[in-house]
């Protein structure tokens, strides 16, 4: 059902790559640590695991589903799959959730371009680790971090105007692998420091006297945007993806490969916070919130041996992470315009950059001069990210699953997750799948939501 003349990843190893580095991101390396330190360690790995099962893998398959079969951008993906209803407007709404969530996410991409840029500076100078403490006076600071924003959304947009084959395949393939790379040795490093088996233990002894009513939509949110589904991401590059593909296989995959990494992100900082921290006699503390990796960790680096190189590798594993999830959000909103409002690649890139970049700006001003400029008692930067993680994504994979689920008839999606019974998938996982497609994934994600706003 491809649009003719479309692009198509060029092969399996590429596209699988191309989908999880949208989902490895900041919010495995910089996200996850701190809500699991904030939510009670493996206690929240393991809601964040059921969370994942029954709600996530749906909606991703659902997703991926709607995407290789509509063959488009999520506005007329779904137009083509139910002509002419008001489907498509939900599709316009994952194109707006990916416009939203790029414009706060660039922000922290910046951060991470300036912390990259300032370790290299100050492993290669005399001057000794303090930028640490600077964290709070770079980000209030009226035009730096506007710049370091700026920046990163031009890096993103430098790659997407390559098109998918050539920017995004070639691009994920060479930075995922680097960053696999580059973070199993933070890993080695934290892990060899003396005192850093307590952070194991705290990672894997579940303190369920943290988990409270916000823990399950904060973990709901956390795996929505980790896994990057509810906003046409997966979609769209699934659209660009072939019809021999298994569909299941692929997203439990990506799945697994996210959360693995989430986990790993973990091991590279939790055991060396608490390393330094019990060298130094104090407390460690990992429930720092948005700070642990751009403040706390920082100190930690600036103590340890090889901290200045170790440093270095986990900037740039933190950009890496950030482009190539970047990528995948711009494409969302490069690939409506493209089909939609009939623009060029370049001016597509060109327009999103314009709007990216003047959202991300207020973003990025509400840490200084309009820090005191609340929308709904949140600061701007806050609003974006709470109502994109915890609202739209949700609200977005549900009504993605009820699409796939109720829309959609059975036949339709067995043939889909079977490729017109070519892949030999035994029944009971299609129609488990189909199910929990159906009604555990909906019902699920609307119960949590209710018990989140009434309690
Ligand atoms: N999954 C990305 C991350 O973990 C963020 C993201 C969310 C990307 C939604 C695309 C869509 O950082």
């Amino acid at each position: 059902m491809a649009l003719k003349n479309r692009e198509t990843f060029g092969s399996r190893m590429g596209m699988l790559l191309a989908m999880a580095g949208s989902a490895i991101g900041l919010g495995n390396i910089w996200r996850f640590p701190y809500m699991m330190g904030k939510n009670g360690g493996a206690a929240f790995i393991l809601i964040y695991v059921i969370m994942l099962v029954f709600l996530c893998l749906p909606v991703m398959v659902s997703e991926y589903l709607i995407g290789r079969r509509g063959g488009s951008n999520p506005f007329s993906s779904f137009d083509r799959l139910a002509p002419g209803s008001k489907w498509r407007w939900i599709g316009f709404l994952a194109v707006l959730a990916s416009a939203c969530i790029l414009s706060f996410y660039c922000v922290v991409g910046g951060w991470s371009v300036k912390y990259l840029a300032d370790s290299c500076i100050l492993a290669f100078s005399d001057a000794q680790g303090d930028y640490a403490l600077s964290f709070g006076s770079f980000i209030s600071n009226p035009w730096k971090p506007l710049l370091y924003t700026l920046i990163f959304l031009g890096l993103t947009g430098a790659i997407i105007v390559f098109g998918v084959r050539k920017g995004i395949e070639r691009m994920s393939k060479v930075m995922i692998t680097m960053l696999f790379i580059i973070i199993v040795m933070v890993v080695i490093r934290s892990l060899t420091l003396p005192g850093a088996m307590e952070g194991v233990k705290y990672m894997f002894v579940p303190d369920f006297s943290k988990v409270t009513a916000d823990t399950c939509i904060a973990a709901m949110g956390q795996a929505f945007f980790s896994l990057s589904i509810g906003c046409g991401t997966i979609l769209t590059y699934a659209s660009y993806v072939k019809k021999e593909e298994n569909i299941l296989a692929s997203s439990a995959w990506i799945s697994f490969f996210d959360t693995t990494f989430a986990i790993i992100a973990g091991l590279a900082i939790i055991p060396a916070v608490y390393a330094i921290a019990y060298m130094n006699g104090v407390e460690p503390d990992v429930s720092a919130g948005p700070g642990l990796v751009f403040i706390t960790l920082p100190g930690v680096f600036s103590q340890m041996p090889l901290g200045n190189v170790a440093a270095i590798l986990f900037f740039l594993a933190l950009l890496l992470a950030a482009v190539t999830s970047a990528i995948s959000l711009m494409e969302v909103v490069v690939a409506f315009i493209i089909e939609e409002m009939h623009r060029s690649r370049k001016k597509a890139v060109l327009m999103c950059f314009a709007v990216c970049g003047v959202v991300g700006a207020f973003c990025s001003l509400s840490f200084g001069p309009l820090a005191g400029f609340k929308l709904f008692g949140l600061s701007v930067f806050d609003f974006f990210d709470y109502i994109t993680s915890n609202i739209m994504l949700p609200i977005g994979g549900m009504l993605l699953a009820v699409f796939a689920g109720w829309r959609l008839r059975r036949a339709n999606f067995l043939d889909e997750l079977t490729n017109s019974g070519k892949l030999r998938i035994p029944r009971w996982i299609s129609l488990t799948l189909y199910y929990l497609v159906k009604l555990v994934a909906p019902i699920g994600i609307l119960l949590i939501f209710l018990n989140t706003f009434f309690s």
